[in-house]
């Protein structure tokens, strides 16, 4: 089987994590470019991945007909559009969460991958994370019986500078963090969320809400098969990245995730000390490169991506839902359009 060709767009945080999976890690991917409007991290990351081609635009690095697919991480205001694009020159592609940040840009994405007949992955890297897939393994056995109550925690270490915030080139917090919970939260329940109501601060910090941000959200979910769920997302936990989840069932509970990073303790005479996950980075490692070598692998092998677009228009219809509830302060009904 011949390798899939690759061009990573964005060398950012994850999109330079993805070009250095790729380039090392996955076989049966060959990274042919890297491409970023940021002209100097774009060629230190070419050379260090030793790789001959890094461009200044998606639209420069399309045109290479030995690049079969795209990796897109650039931040989250330009993934419609790059999809777009993409899909318009006929290459596969993988996209980083969210899909868009609103629903005419979601469906616009969507209509181009149909019409170019291409497929399209979206980066829900946690379905891939050992404790997260080995969760769903049990669950469709029926280990837990029917799910009743889902719950879930994503903390980040530290809050990002307001000038991100003044960029606005990422979604809110729904969108950009969340999203991840909404996702697992359709995907491990097997049902729709029907319904949310949530509820959000920016006390801490009140001048995120300038950019019509938050710096903590709690959404309470309705599922049409009846049951319920709760999702909590901060900013700023400072004592490290924390992201567990609990799925509670009929005949039993799975907890997914822990505060430590590496399965150690310290012991002295102040107490005791344990290494905490710090950064996503660390803690979804593996799950980033089983995500990509999947990719790889449903595109050589002509099949469809296990985490397709629609997965990521559901996610985002939640998130939509999410921030209707809190700006009217009310439960809001999640649309499932098409
Ligand atoms: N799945 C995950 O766990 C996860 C984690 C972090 C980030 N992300 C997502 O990945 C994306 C990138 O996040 P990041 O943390 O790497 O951000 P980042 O700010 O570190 O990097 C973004 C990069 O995109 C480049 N860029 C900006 N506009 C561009 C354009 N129009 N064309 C080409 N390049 C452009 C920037 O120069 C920068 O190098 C975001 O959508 C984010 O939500 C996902």
């Amino acid at each position: 089987m011949s390798k899939l060709g690759i061009g990573v767009l964005g060398v950012g945080a994850m999109g330079k994590r993805h070009a250095e999976n790729i380039r090392r890690l996955v076989p049966q991917a060959r990274l042919i470019a890297v491409a970023d409007v940021a002209a100097e991290p774009t060629r230190r990351v070419a050379a260090e991945l030793e790789i001959e081609h890094s461009f200044a635009s998606l639209e420069e690095m399309l045109e290479r007909k030995d690049i079969e697919a795209v990796v897109i991480a650039t931040p989250d205001k330009f993934h419609s559009q790059d999809i777009q694009a993409a899909a318009a020159a006929g290459k596969q592609i993988l996209c980083e969460k969210p899909l868009a940040l609103n629903l005419a840009d979601a469906h616009a994405a969507l209509e181009a991958v149909a019409k170019a007949g291409v497929q399209l992955q979206m980066g829900f890297m946690r379905r891939y994370d050992p404790g997260y897939s080995s969760a769903m393994r049990r669950i469709e056995a029926g280990e837990i019986g029917e799910p009743v109550v889902f719950k879930s925690i994503g903390r980040d270490k530290d809050a990002p500078p307001i000038s991100s915030y003044a960029s606005r080139l990422n979604g809110m917090l729904f969108y950009n963090n969340t999203i991840h919970d909404f996702d697992l939260a359709r995907w491990l329940m097997r049902d729709e969320v029907k319904e949310v109501q949530a509820y959000a601060t920016v006390a801490i910090r009140p001048e995120v809400a300038e950019f019509g941000d938050i710096v903590a959200g709690v959404v309470n979910l309705k599922y049409g098969r009846g049951a319920i769920g709760n999702i909590e997302s901060y900013v700023q936990a400072v004592y490290g990245y924390d992201v567990r989840t609990e799925i509670i069932g009929s005949k039993g509970s799975i907890l997914v995730g822990s505060l430590q990073q590496t399965p150690v303790t310290f012991l002295t005479g102040e107490g005791g000390t344990q290494i905490l996950a710090s950064y996503f980075l660390d803690r979804f490692e593996d799950a980033y490169v089983a995500e990509v070598e999947d990719f790889v692998d449903s595109m050589l092998r002509d099949r469809a991506p296990r985490i397709s677009g629609k997965e990521g228009l559901r996610a985002l219809e939640i998130a939509v839902a999410a921030e209707q509830s809190y700006i009217q302060s009310k439960a809001c009904t999640v649309g499932h359009a098409g």
